[in-house]
């Protein structure tokens, strides 16, 4: 695929549920490399959004295309094909509860049968790291874990067919702000490292102002607006208004910049700044 080809494509959808329209002639594209968010006010379509963009729902008129594969129309295995280039966390981490946090993440490298059983530990265990976690925490289960490693283990699961393509519902809801905080900082450092194209929903504004290149406003059946941060943060819109109250500011460039930068500063661990630890690898 060529970098200029979209990653995700909405083209004029529609979406209704029994007659109740949530979409109307909605239009969307995201480019390689992109990190866009959703917001909107609760109810406004936003998992449905995700979901059309996941195949999961089908809308009443329109197409959505996911690199350059139109969803509902591509043969069986086209769809297995491109279903395997994205990765999805949902909103509540969705891990079993049964399986150990090992099993959690190899469950997608043993469905897809392909994969030799003796690679199987050490690509899990390289996500684990990739994620922030430590070696011991692969055989606890998931009631053993706190929040922030919930989503930390719900992430190494959807990253571990090393998709391109991460889509994410509400990654930091429910969890307390330092985790919150350190989730974000992976966030950017796993799109850094993997160039990945990302889509998510969000409520919290630091997230936005740490990761996010675009934002997609849904309000009213349509996507009011999708531009960088400082564009759509001043649109007159009540939800808009209210959802940006007291971070205009942080919206400009210069602001913007030292924020992120002081992200990067420390380690996801806390503490020590990534200078001092790529010194130390030398
Ligand atoms: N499977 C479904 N059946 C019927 N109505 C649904 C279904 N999924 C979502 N809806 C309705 O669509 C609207 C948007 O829901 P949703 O996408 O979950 O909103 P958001 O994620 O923005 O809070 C809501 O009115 C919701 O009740
Ligand atoms: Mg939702």
């Amino acid at each position: 695929m060529s970098g200029d080809t979209p990653v995700i494509e909405v083209d004029n959808v529609t979406t209704a549920f029994h007659g109740h329209v949530v979409h109307r002639h909605l239009h969307l594209t995201v480019m390689p490399g992109e990190v866009l968010a959703l917001i909107g006010g609760s109810g406004s379509g936003k998992t449905t959004l995700l979901r059309l963009l996941l195949g999961l729902e089908v809308p009443q008129a329109g197409t959505v295309k996911i690199f350059g594969h139109p969803l509902g129309r591509c043969a069986q295995r086209d769809l297995e094909r491109v279903r395997y280039r994205w990765g999805v966390l949902f909103q509540n981490g969705a891990l079993f509860s049964a399986l150990s946090v090992f099993d959690n993440i190899a469950l997608p490298l043993r469905e897809l049968g392909s994969v030799p059983r003796d690679l199987i530990t050490p690509l899990v265990m390289l996500k684990l790291a990739q994620v922030g976690l430590q070696p011991e925490d692969a055989l606890k289960r998931p009631a053993e874990l706190s929040g922030g490693m919930v989503k930390r283990v719900s992430l190494a699961r959807a990253l571990i067919l090393d998709p391109p393509l991460l889509f994410l519902d509400e990654p930091t809801a429910g969890l307390d702000p330092d985790s919150s905080k350190q989730f974000v900082k992976l966030l950017r450092r796993l799109r850094q490292e993997l160039g990945l194209t990302v889509v998510m929903v969000t409520h919290d504004v630091d997230t936005l102002f740490a990761v996010v290149d675009r934002v997609a406003v849904l309000a009213d059946q349509h996507i009011l607006a999708c531009g960088p941060l400082a564009e759509v943060a001043r649109l007159p819109h009540p939800f808009v208004r209210n959802f940006f109250l007291g971070h205009v500011e942080r919206c400009a460039e210069d602001d913007l910049r030292r924020f992120r930068l002081s992200l990067d500063d420390t380690s996801d661990d806390g503490g020590v700044p990534a200078v001092l630890r790529e010194e130390h690898s030398l």
